[in-house]
């Protein structure tokens, strides 16, 4: 997808699809009244009349509106003027993009950013835009013979022209450029949460990741079997026994700041595919847990959105990725293991595994003496029950960050929602054999998965998102959702900006 912005009349503007908004009550934001006076009232009276539905998001196309250059009007709802939010905003946003995804027109003019939003800028609102216009642009054919005949190549606008007021300059190029960055991000992270098992290996994320690397110029670094045993990575190593597929652990190291400048450190949840293990999953939808590396994903996907924006900050990657197996050789409920920090864990039930491969990702962490940590993993279906599909669960030690956190959810229209991680639940992972036990019980499982985890990260300051819930979609629209790319790059283009003043 190609972005410009313009500032041009939008009746005398030649595109395949000009996209205008309209308000449930008649009234026209400033590039839609041009057309409508154009047009001699067209568009009002569509509204009028009702043509268009009242709520944000319905569509309306109209041809060959005469008057006008453009070969087509694509009326999208706005909703209410008084309940014209950031999500009505991206709810018109992601229909037009719908609307022009199917659409034969290969370029358009979409006037929906210069629309007056409660406390949004003009900046804000083009980044959304970028990102939201190109994310509802994302297909994942790679795996259908025919690739035409399912309409992706085929159809849809490839050129997208931002009609702006007066205030072209650099800010918003930035804005828009950010936009598509992000919006780049999650396509990766998509493609590597949809592929399946048997393609998306824990080899298939490493070479993603030096593919990466090569592209933006990071350094990656892979760790196998024989360097995780030297580590003692033994809680990673537990979960891999049981697979064919050698486990993999990656290390990310993107350098924008200086080199005494302290990283952020991202670590990413990959299980290619989770079985349960000997703790062995139902068959029912089992399918889905090919998603189980969505973390990971989300992790590259953040380098790559980071890298293409060149943000002026230090960023450390870390992807602990295997299969979870059952096998002769496979961890049995009530091993005990020793992780990286010399920590002993009873494996009470092997489908507890994230929590298992991320503690010695996050032990290696410690290293790269960070700013703060963020983890990100599909690690409950107590998360799902809890918070639904809307908001990512969030965890952390410390407030501030926390709050940082849930602030660049809400800005970036990917939220997450914090779970207390109070000590009171600590005694929950008790043991008869070890150190701990990689299971609560039955309350509070997104907690109690937590607060294993916290039990690894004392050295600093650090937050967990719980993706169960965000990561993918089921049913008919079955696929990767590529969140939260969208709040990690709003967190880092956020601390990159506390850096440069
Ligand atoms: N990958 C799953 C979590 C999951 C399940 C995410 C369903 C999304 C949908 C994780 O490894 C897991 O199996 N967790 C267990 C933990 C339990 C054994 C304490 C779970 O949530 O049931
Ligand atoms: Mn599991
Ligand atoms: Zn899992």
């Amino acid at each position: 997808m190609e972005f410009t912005i313009k500032t041009a009349d939008p009746a005398k503007l030649k595109a395949a699809t000009l996209v205008l908004g309209a308000f449930a009550d008649g009234r026209l934001p400033a590039p839609s009244a041009i057309v409508d006076a154009a047009t001699e009232g067209r568009i009002t009276r569509l509204v009028k009349h009702g043509d268009l539905e009242g709520k944000a998001g319905s569509t309306l196309l109209l041809h060959e509106l005469p008057g006008i250059h453009a070969e087509r009007v694509l009326l999208v709802g706005l909703g209410k003027p008084e309940e014209f939010t950031d999500k009505a905003y991206r709810d018109a946003l992601a229909a037009a993009a719908k609307a022009l995804a199917g659409s034969p027109g290969r370029d358009a003019a979409v006037a929906l950013a210069d629309v007056e939003l409660d406390g949004r800028s003009l900046p804000w609102r083009l980044q959304q835009a970028a990102r939201i216009l190109a994310d509802g642009a994302y297909r994942f054919e790679a795996l259908k013979s025919d690739k035409d005949k399912k309409g992706g190549k085929a159809r849809g606008a490839k050129k997208l022209c931002l009609l702006v007021g007066d205030k072209l300059g650099a800010e918003l190029d930035g804005a828009v450029q950010q936009g598509q960055a992000v919006a780049a991000g999650m396509a990766l992270a998509k493609d590597l949460g949809n592929l399946p098992g048997n393609l998306c290996t824990p080899g298939h994320l490493a070479d993603t990741a030096q593919a990466l690397g090569k592209q933006y110029k990071f350094d990656v670094e892979v760790l196998e079997r024989a360097d995780m045993e030297k580590l003692g990575m033994g809680a990673l190593l537990s979960v891999a026994r049981g697979s064919h597929q050698p486990p993999k652990f990656i290390v990310m190291e993107y350098k924008g700041a200086k080199a005494k400048a302290r990283p952020v450190v991202l670590v990413g949840k990959g299980i290619t595919f989770d079985t349960g293990g000997i703790s062995l999953k139902p068959a029912a939808e089992m399918d889905e847990m090919k998603f189980d590396m969505c973390g990971a994903a989300s992790v590259l996907g953040t380098f790559k959105a980071v890298a293409q924006m060149g943000l002026p900050i230090n960023l450390v990657g870390l992807i602990p990725t295997t299969e979870n197996m059952p096998g002769g050789g496979a961890t049995k409920p009530g091993d005990v293991v020793t992780s990286m920090s010399g920590q002993t864990i009873e494996v009470l039930n092997t489908d507890a595994e994230g929590r298992l491969i991320l503690c010695d990702a996050l032990t290696y962490a410690e290293r790269f003496k960070p700013e703060c940590v963020i983890d990100i993993a599909t690690l409950t279906g107590a998360c799902v029950v809890a918070l639904g599909k809307i908001p990512s669960g969030l965890l952390a030690n410390d407030d501030e960050l926390a709050t940082e956190l849930l602030r660049r959810g809400t800005e970036s229209g990917d939220r997450a929602w914090q779970l207390p991680l109070w000590d009171e639940y600590q005694e929950l992972l008790k043991s008869n054999f070890a150190d701990m036990g990689n299971i609560g019980g039955r309350y509070a499982g997104t907690i109690t998965a937590a607060c294993f985890l916290s039990r690894f990260t004392k050295a600093y300051k650090w937050a967990h998102l719980d993706i169960a819930g965000t990561a993918w979609v089921s049913g008919e629209a079955k696929g990767a959702t590529g969140r939260p790319v969208p709040l990690l790059a709003e967190f880092l283009i956020g601390r990159s900006r506390a850096k440069a003043v």
